[in-house]
């Protein structure tokens, strides 16, 4: 697969570890089984317990449990399992991120059971709830282990979901729905999870074709040669310092009627060095093997659009290279060519993210999608501005930009909508070429990164997800496992379905 020529990476090597672990659980309808030996119990603050727990009010609160939203209290039984009291916060207010939530923490206080179950009554609709759970728990058992000889982690095998005696249809189409949405997420934090050396250009095109083939849709990869008859001159000026081949991956998804086409442009740099403008060496740059987590989105995301029924169209552009440095890497002052022939003036070999993604949104335009969004990892000032909680969204279309919020709020990806303030665009002036890649102050600096991308979409709708933030959480936070959190898989999803233009 990939060049490996010292062979250094065992041929076994798998960069889809989490998607293997999550196809060994079974989660079914039903009561605890004679396998279970973790049992949650929900409970809310405001009503009586479960009587199958075993405990009042008053006992529970004597153990300091007053049923917060993630709080557990583990209970361990004469025979050896143990009964956890799961925290759903008040009933009347349990909706879709409770329900996932109280189950990520519930699945993390189970973390030394294999075989789980989980008891819960009059929590929303019964379909509604066995995803939400679903997708809890499959997210918080999320653990990044495949290089690890030794690993200190209990993989999950089995989950009860004991939600009513009698909607089983109901409850397992949403166990299904949980695990296609887990599912996306859990794709993309694999694949940015892998080391930057496991995990080249070409890799990733390999890995996506196999995705590809086993959820319904078609890839198509373009190499150098490709990318030079296309013009690709900002992924092809990224490329230039890298012993590495780029790659543009084009992923098609198409139902049978199709309303609508969406386009999603994902950025792809398995690496970023920064280039002659060059990283330090801190804990920021050891993160930059995840500035491929906007292309690990797209990428999780089509694997849900067959399952999910999306209707729309959907193509995805992932613009894969490292961002490195060597005797031929691109400069400052080189003047690179997009593929719809603006010319960028390179003040920053470090804005590279932007030079690589306005070759992806000028191909989508070119194309005529009726909308295109794209993701990227692409501003340390997004998370300056918003902190790591938050990804910021841009668009030049309210309709479309209202979409990708209401999309990120159902999935429980937060997002805030920034501004595009077209008289910073001053700041881009270049004296050789039609713009410069950075900004020549740092002030607005998400800004004016998406106003460089704004220009390559043209008259297309266009909405811009800025990830760098909430790419990575340092520990388990309820659903995001400590690592790469596979953040905008679940929006991408949703705004696919919701999509028709
Ligand atoms: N990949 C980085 C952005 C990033 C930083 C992502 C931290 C995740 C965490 C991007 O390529 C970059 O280096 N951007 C520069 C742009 C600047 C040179 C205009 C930045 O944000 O400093
Ligand atoms: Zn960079
Ligand atoms: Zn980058």
């Amino acid at each position: 697969m990939s060049r490996n020529p010292a062979k250094l990476i065992p041929t076994d090597f798998s960069q889809l570890p989490g998607l293997d672990a999550l196809e060994a659980v079974t989660i079914k309808a039903g009561g605890p089984s004679k396998k279970t030996t973790a049992t949650g119990y929900a409970v809310t603050s405001d009503q009586m317990p479960p009587r199958s727990l075993g405990l009042s009010r008053d006992a529970l609160e004597k153990h300091r449990f007053d049923g917060e939203v993630g709080q557990t209290l583990v209970l361990a039984q004469e025979d050896g399992t143990v009964k956890i009291a799961v925290g759903l916060g008040r009933a009347e207010e349990v909706d879709a991120n409770v329900l996932r939530d109280s189950a990520a923490a519930f699945a993390r206080a189970a973390a030394d059971h294999s075989d789980i179950a989980f008891v819960i009554s009059d929590a929303l609709e019964e379909e509604d709830a066995a995803r939400f759970l679903t997708e809890g728990i499959l997210l918080a058992r999320y653990r990044y282990v495949e290089l690890k000889n030794e690993p200190k982690h209990t993989a999950l095998s089995s989950v009860m979901l004991d939600i009513s005696a009698t909607k089983s249809r109901e409850i397992a189409s949403g166990i299904n729905k949980g695990k296609v949405a887990a599912r996306a997420t859990i794709v993309a934090r694999d694949l940015t999870n892998t080391p930057p050396g496991h995990l080249t250009a070409t890799d990733f095109a390999e890995v996506v074709k196999t995705l590809g083939r086993k959820y319904g849709f078609d890839v198509k990869s373009f190499d150098k040669a490709a990318l030079i008859k296309m013009g690709c001159g900002g992924l092809l000026g990224v490329n230039r310092g890298s012993a590495e081949e780029p790659r543009l991956i084009k992923l098609h998804y198409r139902p049978r009627k199709a309303i609508g086409h969406l386009g999603i442009v994902g950025k792809g740099i398995t690496y970023d060095s920064g280039g002659i403008s060059l990283k330090p060496s801190d804990p920021m740059h050891l993160l930059m093997k995840m500035d491929m987590g906007g292309a690990g989105a797209v990428t999780g995301a089509f694997t849900a659009l067959a399952d999910a029924g999306v209707s729309c169209e959907v193509t995805g552009w992932l613009m894969c290279t490292d961002n490195m440095i060597s005797g031929d890497a691109y400069r400052l002052g080189d003047v690179l060519v997009a593929a719809d022939g603006t010319t960028v003036e390179i003040t920053n070999t470090d804005a590279e993210g932007r030079v690589v993604m306005m070759d992806g949104l000028a191909l989508a335009h070119q194309e005529h999608v009726d909308a295109v969004v794209d993701i990227a990892t692409l501003t340390g000032a997004s998370i300056v501005a918003l902190g790591e909680k938050y990804a910021a969204v841009f668009s030049n279309s309210d309709q479309l930009g209202d979409m990708v919020v209401e999309s990120a709020h159902a999935v429980d990806e937060p997002v805030w909508h920034l501004p595009l303030e077209q008289s910073y665009r001053k700041n881009m002036q270049s004296k050789v070429a039609d713009m410069t890649n950075a900004a020549s102050n740092r002030f607005g600096g998400a800004i004016t990164a998406a106003l460089f991308l704004e220009h390559f979409a043209g008259d297309t709708p266009w909405a811009h997800i800025d990830i760098a933030g909430p790419m990575q959480v340092d520990k388990d936070d309820l659903w995001r496992s400590g690592g790469a959190t596979g953040f905008g898989a679940r929006t991408l999803v949703e705004l696919a379905k919701n999509f028709n233009a």
